[in-house]
């Protein structure tokens, strides 16, 4: 399956979930409160914001404005819907485009934010390209699944190395960071229950349903194979990997 069909079943499998891949209210409060020198209103972009979990969690924890940014029109839709349910929408401003070729000027925002989805254009990459969207000094956020041990066992490793060979440890993203001219600021593992509960949880109880609605589609029930897959091996990572926040900042 090339990866416009794996895309296209992905959304079809997450198509009205309030979160499409791990993250926590929590976890995006903690990562917000790192960050203690942005302005009173600041300008944020959220990168791959999906239906806009963090973008609603960010817009309730700061009085700025939220640019949201995502690839599909319709998690877009989702996020619209929801800032409007909220009384948020005057300060979002959902913007579909492509996270390698962002249509913004140079220095526009005070924070870039990113959840679950940097892997898709790769860190290194994101954080090379994205700095020149801040401002000095300016802040970015990204969770990226990320090795928490040296000694992973072969199933996770085996898994891993077939479905994200990108993945590194904490401290090589660290470094990296340093050296794309980031100071690192804070991070921390997104806890494990919050991955399997507020995500995994909600996507398996779907997959039934998603397997009866396209049984004679042998691409849906291929993608529909490797999410049980991962839910069965992530069910035993606590501790071995799992999502990493990275609170960085612009080292003018
Ligand atoms: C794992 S989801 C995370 C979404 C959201 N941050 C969350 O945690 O609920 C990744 C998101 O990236 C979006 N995406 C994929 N490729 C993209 C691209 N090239 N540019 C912008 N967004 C993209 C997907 O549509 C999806 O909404």
């Amino acid at each position: 399956m090339d990866e416009t069909r794996l895309m296209y079943w992905l959304i079809k499998l997450h198509e009205g979930l309030a979160r499409l891949g791990p993250g926590h209210a929590e976890a995006t409060g903690r990562a917000f409160a790192s960050c203690t020198a942005l302005p009173a209103q600041p300008g944020i972009l959220d990168i791959g914001c999906g239906a806009g979990a963090q973008t609603l969690d960010l817009a309730r924890l700061t009085s700025g404005a939220l640019t949201a940014v995502d690839r599909v029109h319709g998690f877009l839709l989702d996020l619209r819907e929801r800032a409007h349910a909220r009384g948020l929408s005057a300060r979002i401003h959902p913007v579909v485009a492509d996270m390698r070729q962002l249509p913004f000027p140079a220095a526009a925002f005070d924070l870039i934010w990113s959840e679950g989805a940097i892997y898709i254009m790769g860190f290194d990459a994101g954080l090379a390209s994205w700095r020149a969207l801040l401002r000095a000094r300016g802040y970015l956020v990204v969770s990226e699944l990320s090795w928490l041990t040296d000694h992973p066992p072969p199933d996770l490793a085996d898994f891993w190395r077939e479905h994200y060979p990108a993945m590194r440890q904490v401290a090589d993203n660290l470094a990296s960071a340093r050296a794309l001219g980031w100071e690192p600021i804070d991070h921390f593992s997104l806890p494990h229950a919050h991955w399997m509960l507020d995500y995994l949880g909600p996507l398996q109880s779907r997959l039934a349903t998603f397997r009866a609605t396209h049984a004679n589609d042998p691409e849906a029930q291929a993608v529909a194979d490797l999410t049980e897959q991962e839910i069965a091996i992530m069910a035993n990572a606590a501790g071995i990997c799992g999502y990493v926040f990275y609170v960085l900042r612009r080292a003018d």
